[in-house]
């Protein structure tokens, strides 16, 4: 069952609601914004070129062994669009200045973080990341350390968590992980029961709770999506209490390390 909050009320309360790893929709009041993509072709064209992406190939079926997708960047667009690739791109600001390919998703974004502060939350500057997967890719397993609103632009993807992440990814495993993307591995014996899969549509947004593991796969179409990253959140100059668990946490792996 996948929560929907679509009232700043609602959000504020989860936001204060212990330490539950669940993830959520946000719909209605909470981003009533929507950007008009421009045709899928010419945005993985521009970024794929640019020297900070990522490319990767997306075994969908080896979700951790993504590997450096060398002569992407060459390939006609069409092949490209048909590969098994994975494009990302950290900061996307770099294609959406005027007369980019993304040109006005930077007002659609500021609105985004103009609401949020409005509802009394700040936060440090952030990154807006572009992920792009080809039909049926996928990516790795992980949980980030910041909360993350995932904005699905272009086709269909399934975002996954767990139902029980204390079982999967308990303290012990967030020490030893965080900070470590290359470090994390998908525990094995998950089994489907265990899985939240949140199909997302052009147009839907995820609100992503930071350490919540999960993993991501394209449907059978190209896809995707702006992931906005929000670190040292705080509501009314408060962190959340995952937060303060993750900072109590990092400080303890700080003392041992000294
Ligand atoms: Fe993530």
């Amino acid at each position: 069952m996948i929560e929907i909050v679509t009232s700043w009320e609602e959000f504020r309360e989860k936001w204060m609601g212990g330490e539950r790893r669940q993830n959520f929709l946000l719909k209605g009041e909470m981003f009533p914004f929507r950007f008009e993509a421009p045709p899928l072709e010419a945005v993985v064209d521009a970024v794929r070129r640019h020297k900070d992406t990522r490319i990767l190939h997306g075994h969908p079926d080896q979700l951790n062994l993504n590997q450096p997708y060398d002569g992407y960047v060459d390939l006609p667009i069409e092949e490209a669009i048909a590969a098994k690739a994975n494009v990302a791109h950290f900061e996307s600001r770099e294609f959406a200045g005027p007369g980019q390919v993304l040109e006005g998703l930077n007002e659609t974004f500021d609105a985004w973080y103009d609401l949020l502060a409005s509802h009394g939350f700040t936060h440090a500057k952030g990154q807006r990341a572009f992920f792009y997967s080809g039909a049926n890719c996928g990516s790795a397993y992980h949980f980030d350390s910041s909360y993350v609103l995932v904005c699905q632009v272009v086709g269909r993807k399934r975002f996954c968590w767990l139902k029980d992440p204390d079982r999967w990814c308990p303290p012990a495993t967030l020490n030893e992980q965080a900070d470590y993307y290359n470090l994390m591995r998908r525990p094995d014996g998950i089994m489907p029961e265990d899985v939240i899969e949140c199909e997302m549509e052009p147009g839907d947004v995820l609100w992503n709770v930071m350490l919540t593991p999960h993993w991501v796969y394209a449907l059978d179409e190209p896809t995707y999506s702006f992931n906005l990253t929000h670190f040292d959140l705080r509501c009314d100059g408060v962190k959340s209490p995952i937060h303060e668990f993750y900072d109590e946490m990092s400080r303890g792996r700080m003392a041992a390390a000294a």
